[in-house]
């Protein structure tokens, strides 16, 4: 398998401190940085936006992984790969028009990935799988970091990793957001996962950058 992909999210961090958080990520074996912006309205909680991205990204060394938990985020692709975001992930539950929005975000440049809520089947995606560069299983409902872990996730990833073999999708990266820790990831690594996400799991921790290290290993 490729090697695993650990990112970190930012939601977890200390915002007074964003600056050293994001040094101790370039120097940890984090591949990606996990960006999770939110507007009140698709989930209940606001994040953050514009401008922590582009701080965020004048200081990383890192890929942005940007995942998009917005209504209507059409409207702002552009101005999300301006500021930085080189993987751009939305909703499946925001995108009546998703093949449009895919191409979109493939005409930005960036990875173009689609995010599925826990009661979101992945059957779904049947028709829209060839055309992706990444799958976002939600773990959790999306709108807060720290939340428990649903176990059902480990069953969907493997139903990606199924209907991705079944189309011919050889490079896709499957990604987990939500309660991920030491503990469920073995599972979801097994199941096909391939990039994983964790926030508090991380950044609660005595030392984040050799918590990041000890997940790393478990992809090799
Ligand atoms: C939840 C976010 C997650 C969150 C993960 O809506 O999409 O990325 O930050 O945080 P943990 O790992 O603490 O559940
Ligand atoms: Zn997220």
């Amino acid at each position: 398998m490729e090697s695993l992909i650990i990112a970190p999210s930012i939601l977890a961090a200390n915002f007074a401190e964003l600056g050293s958080e994001i040094d101790m990520l370039n120097a940890s074996q984090a591949e990606w940085i996990h960006v999770d912006v939110m507007d009140g309205m698709f989930v209940p909680n606001i994040s953050f936006g514009f401008p922590v991205l582009e701080a965020v990204n004048k200081r990383a060394n890192k890929v942005l992984d940007v995942h998009l938990m917005i209504e209507k985020p059409e409207r702002y692709l552009e101005a999300f790969a301006k500021a930085g975001a080189q993987v751009l992930t939305v909703h499946y539950e925001t995108c009546p028009h998703l093949h449009r929005t895919v191409q979109q975000i493939k005409d930005l440049g960036c990875l173009a990935g689609v995010a599925l809520n826990p009661s979101t089947p992945v059957h779904v995606l049947e028709d829209i799988i060839s055309d992706l560069n990444l799958v976002l299983i939600m773990s959790v409902n999306p709108g807060f970091g720290g939340q428990k872990f649903i176990p059902n996730a480990i069953k969907k990833t493997k139903e990606v990793a199924e209907l991705a073999a079944s189309k011919g999708v050889t490079k896709l990266k499957i990604e987990i957001d939500g309660g991920v820790s030491i503990s469920n990831a073995p599972d979801l690594i097994h199941a096909g996962a391939n990039v994983l996400v964790a926030g508090n799991f991380v950044f609660s921790s005595p030392n984040p950058i050799d918590t990041i290290a000890n997940l790393v290993k478990l992809g090799n």
